[in-house]
């Protein structure tokens, strides 16, 4: 392994200090920065994200509430849940945990939450504002590689990035950042026909699809910067991300570990988001 790791447990701790001080500002002010948390039904993944989300607001010093609701419930009454949080002063942030059960339309849903306490970034006005360079919640996981090269003093002027994967959750948002800080950006997909070929250009690569090795060490110019944002699962059950790490390890310069990465970072800046949003309202 040739590479250097970037470790985001280390930047997370980093970060969640600096959240943990800008929180107390706020408390001595009157303000205590609060999440909700909406889980609809059981979804096993669910509950470990959002038992998690949780756990790093207390520890950050931050108030959260976690509102858990059985499978049935309709997407009227999830509905009317988002309109009374987005009137509550207590809470500055609204997370509704995706996926919802089918019967109920995500991004009504999403669309419900006030913009100003979207802190997950997914409402059309924060896709808007990122698009247009406004201010505005950037999405968590981009937000969170984009601090990840910020940590490596990594200049993305006039660099190379591609992006493997296109959800509105990640690849489009994390190109729109590459973009806004100078980089040349190509976004692949699972119908871009010659991967290699691209990510061969590239000074950085994120691998951001969900499915294992996607990324290999052939596919890696030697010094490239590599953020993996994949969770999966190898034959074995242990979690492994999309990119080939033992082999990528040595061709690229940086690399992110998966567990240890991209996944605390997305928490991190939740945390971020919401103590943001509590300091806009308080001014
Ligand atoms: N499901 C998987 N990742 C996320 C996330 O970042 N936010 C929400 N709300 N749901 C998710």
């Amino acid at each position: 392994m040739t590479a250097q790791l970037i470790d985001g447990n280390a930047l997370s701790a980093r970060l969640r200090a600096d959240v943990a001080r800008r929180a107390q500002t706020l408390k001595d002010r009157g303000i205590v920065p609060g999440l909700a948390v909406l889980l609809v039904g059981d979804n096993p993944a669910s509950q470990v994200y959002v038992r998690n989300k949780v756990k790093a607001c207390q520890d950050s010093g931050l108030h959260s509430v976690l509102e858990k609701y059985e499978a049935s419930m309709t997407e009227a009454q999830l509905l009317a849940r988002v309109e009374a949080l987005n009137r509550d002063p207590s809470i500055h942030g609204i997370l509704v945990q995706l996926p919802l059960p089918p019967h109920i339309d995500a991004q009504k849903v999403i669309e419900a939450i006030s913009p100003a306490k979207d802190v997950d970034g997914f409402h059309i006005a924060s896709a808007g504002a990122l698009m247009t360079g406004l201010p505005g919640f950037w999405p968590c996981t981009p937000y969170g590689c984009m601090k990840m090269l910020e940590a490596i003093g990594y200049d993305l002027k006039g660099k190379h990035a591609v992006v493997i994967g296109r959800s509105n959750i990640v690849g489009k948002p994390m190109a729109l950042m590459l973009l806004q800080q100078d980089a040349t950006v190509t976004i692949c997909h699972s119908r871009t026909q010659d991967l290699k070929a691209q990510t061969l250009q590239a000074d950085v690569i994120v691998a951001a699809v969900g499915r294992r090795n996607v990324l290999t060490a052939d596919m890696v110019k030697p010094g490239a910067v590599v953020l993996d944002v994949g969770m999966n699962r190898n034959p074995e059950g242990k979690l492994c991300g999309d990119v080939d790490f033992a082999g990528v390890g040595e061709v690229a310069s940086y690399i992110t570990p998966v567990p240890g990465g991209v996944g605390p970072m997305t928490i991190t800046m939740l945390l971020v988001n919401t103590l943001e949003a509590a300091e806009r309202s308080a001014v």
